[in-house]
């Protein structure tokens, strides 16, 4: 998978379908080659142009900065002539910060190098991976760099992260350390990005890439509803099938920044890693930082390939958790369905009710602890409230079980209320700046949770309040963005190092209750889907998408989540109508077909349901168990998108082995006088003749689909040709159908 070519000096590393070649130039810069296609030839260091003037520096120092200002360098260091975007700046005691890294060897391995403290990539059980280990050094500063390049042997992402070590006998000062940098030739870009805000997450956007910069940050301290780590560089007009497509995600759930530069020549700098802003780490002498892993992918067949390479990546070399695979129970949330008024009986009610129609897990969220009556207080107290939880936890969670079904809990742990006993105690605990009132948001302070103590106690309390009744599902929230940034506990010198260590630290939170309780099913979530990331999904299969959980909605949400995300990750509910958040009205039927595409589960209360919704709940679940495989384990392929045609949405999830796929359709806006679709399908045998059955959400069964499409169709047919989808009366409307081998 990966060579050096000594006498080219050319590192080669090829993935299944696509080859990613470095160069080293005048036996000191590492430079860009190519990124693309899987090619044969290994010699193509003329790509990195050192043939031409501006000569390399060696031969021509007088124009040393010509030759930096276009060199495509790997990675771009600052404060020495390469005046574009850099990727690393490190200031030394004395305030210097020009740093120039030169080729000091390699090594290739296949044991992956582990990144203590991070969310990270793993090889298969089975499966092999190597890694290129490109060292690189700067002799003055005294620092010495790693680019780490992993590939694995059954997916064509390269995952890459960035090693720096303190190696002169001083400290140094790391203000900007990014993870990776692709410097390429334009070729017409357009920048794909997933954009919006708290009930719109993850919209996807399309630009083209003019002179100058563009790109995606937070600085929330999360990854944030507004931006998202990712960045898709397509050739123009690439669509979901044709195109080059270049993708970088970071797996990382705090500070980012993914950036784009098209310079004076034209040429164009990809670049992702951890937001420099408000930055700083301080290396003492032989100390090193990592930095976080960003995943990159090349397609030459469109943006659906890069999709299903995300995704073959997070299912297979990603999710740790054991329910990576398995099927989740059904659950009922009681969210919308009681917001904070809720006590033991009211549980109970929504478990008996749910527990007969199929539904397999009850979660409580939000209002169980101290006197968490609203969203006022009580965060931190994380106490049973007897006078709610009548009986106390263990009583209802074992109530629960009897009825045959499972329990989860929500907590909130990195965050503390004014009114609370904890802050009471410890008003110290909070983050803040000495001396400045800090801003609330929600009414809550976030927890310091860098320090020991601190997140020592809150994950007692949270293994505590697991270990007193049978609790196997955990919704983990975070409901407000880090701001005031100040540690009572960091020295000046550190102080720019909270916004990491508060990353690492939720990180080594969840390890250490995951370590106490390996089966547990746990949720991540953040206001909705502000935490959607790969770094979260280290730890948990899945994670909320939003608190959105309007269908028609969730079609754009969950589109772009599935850019990247295996459907499997994506937290996903059938809740009432009018819609919480936008008032909409849409069938049960297709809530439940929209949900499909994600976990799947209720949020709503039962015993308030029509007849007419409830007696489709049983179908759904049904539904849910005999297509779940499918849908979670199978490869995405987006036909149509409702955020481009404005009418209607498509999508399929096809078998691993071509056996079988089911096709979502959802018609949004009837369109009079208009009879019928005709949608081209992906993913089949060409050869292989299939059957379309409809399922029927009354009977919970199969049936013919329409009566002049009922002989098997080859793959070719079904591809090329298409299918009918006849109209249906009103907006808004589902239909799921199954596709099977005949
Ligand atoms: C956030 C979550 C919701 C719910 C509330 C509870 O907004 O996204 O699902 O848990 O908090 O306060």
């Amino acid at each position: 998978m990966i060579k050096y070519l000594e006498k080219e000096k050319l590192f080669k590393i090829d993935t299944v379908t696509t080859s990613y070649i470095i160069g080293i130039a005048d036996d000191k810069y590492a430079g860009h080659a190519y990124y693309g296609k899987r090619i044969p030839d290994d010699d193509v260091s003329y790509l990195m142009r050192i043939n031409e003037p501006p000569f390399v520096p060696s031969v021509n120092n007088r124009d040393k900065l010509s030759f930096l200002d276009c060199f495509p360098m790997e990675y771009p260091t600052h404060g020495v002539g390469d005046f574009r975007e850099d990727c690393i700046a490190v200031r030394n005691k004395d305030g210097y910060s020009g740093l120039e890294l030169f080729y000091d060897g390699y090594e290739i391995t296949d044991k992956k190098p582990h990144l203590d403290g991070l969310p990270q990539t793993f090889p298969s059980e089975s499966g092999k991976s190597e890694t290129l280990k490109l060292y690189l050094k700067d002799d003055v500063l005294g620092l010495k760099v790693t680019l780490l390049y992993t590939a694995f042997e059954d997916n064509d992402a390269i995952v890459r992260s960035v090693i720096m070590e303190n190696s002169s006998s001083d400290p140094l000062y790391v203000t900007k350390a990014l993870s990776a940098c692709i410097d390429m030739d334009n070729k017409d870009f357009e920048l794909m990005t997933l954009n919006g805000s708290w009930a719109r997450e993850r919209h996807i956007q399309r630009n083209p890439v003019g002179i100058g910069f563009a790109g995606v940050s937070s600085v929330r301290g999360e990854t944030s509803h507004q931006h998202h780590p990712f960045l898709g560089l397509l050739s123009k007009g690439a669509d979901d099938d044709h195109g080059d497509v270049y993708g970088m995600h970071f797996i990382y759930s705090g500070n980012f920044k993914g950036l784009v530069y098209r310079g004076q020549f034209d040429n164009v700098r990809m670049m992702m890693g951890i937001n420099d802003e408000d930055f700083t780490w301080k290396l003492e002498a032989g100390q090193s930082f990592a930095t976080p892993e960003v995943v990159t992918v090349y397609s030459g067949e469109g943006i659906g390939k890069m999709t299903r390479t995300y995704h073959d990546l997070y299912r297979n070399h990603l999710i740790r958790s054991p329910y990576k695979d398995k099927k989740r129970p059904i659950l009922i949330n009681n969210w919308e369905a009681t917001y904070f008024d809720f006590n033991t009986d009211k549980l109970l009610d929504i478990a008996r009710e749910s527990s007969k129609l199929g539904i397999e897990m009850l979660v409580m969220d939000d209002g169980w602890f101290g006197n968490r009556y609203d969203d006022n207080r009580a965060l931190g107290d994380w106490f049973v409230n007897g006078d709610k939880i009548k009986g106390g936890l263990k009583y209802l969670v074992d109530e629960v079980n009897k009825l045959g079904m499972k329990f989860g809990i929500w907590f909130e742990p990195e965050m503390i209320s004014p009114d609370s006993d904890l802050y009471r105690e410890h008003p110290d605990w909070a983050i803040a700046i000495p001396g400045r009132t800090a801003g609330l948001c929600r009414n809550q302070y976030v927890l310091d949770i860098t320090r020991d103590e601190i997140r020592d106690y809150i994950v007692e309390r949270v293994c505590d309040i697991l270990s007193s009744a049978n609790i196997e599902y955990v919704k983990w929230d975070m409901n407000r963005q880090l701001a005031d940034l100040g540690s009572l506990y960091l020295p000046a010198d550190k102080m720019g190092e909270l916004s990491h260590r508060y990353v690492l630290a939720v990180y080594d939170m969840q390890e250490r209750i995951l370590a106490r309780f390996p089966n547990l099913l746990l949720e991540n979530c953040s206001g909705g889907g502000a935490r959607f990331d790969p770094g979260m999904l280290y730890y948990s299969p899945q994670i909320w998408c939003s608190d959105d959980t309007d269908a028609i909605e969730r079609l754009k949400i969950q589109e772009g989540t599935a850019l990247l995300y295996p459907l499997s990750t994506m937290g996903a509910h059938v809740s009432v109508c009018p819609n919480h958040t936008v008032g909409r009205n849409t069938p049960f039927e297709t809530r439940g077909y929209v949900a499909l595409a994600g976990t799947f589960g209720y949020e709503l209360d039962v015993t308030k349901l029509s007849d007419e919704d409830k007696a489709m709940i049983p179908a759904q679940c049904k539904m849910y168990h005999k297509y779940r495989d499918l849908v979670t384990l199978g490869d995405y392929y987006r036909i149509a998108s409702y955020s481009d045609n404005g009418y209607f949405d498509a999508y399929m999830t096809v078998a691993k082995d071509r056996s079988e796929s089911l096709l979502t359709f959802v018609q949004v806006m009837n369109r009079p006088n208009h009879h019928s679709r005709i949608i081209k399908l992906k993913g089949f045998d060409s050869n292989e003749k299939y059957l379309i059955k409809k399922f029927n959400i009354e009977t919970g069964e199969e049936e013919p689909y329409l009566s002049y499409m009922k002989k098997p169709l080859s793959g070719d047919t079904l591809m090329n040709g298409g299918i009918i989808i006849e109209n249906m009366w009103g907006d808004n409307r589902g239909l799921l159908l199954h596709i099977v081998k005949a």
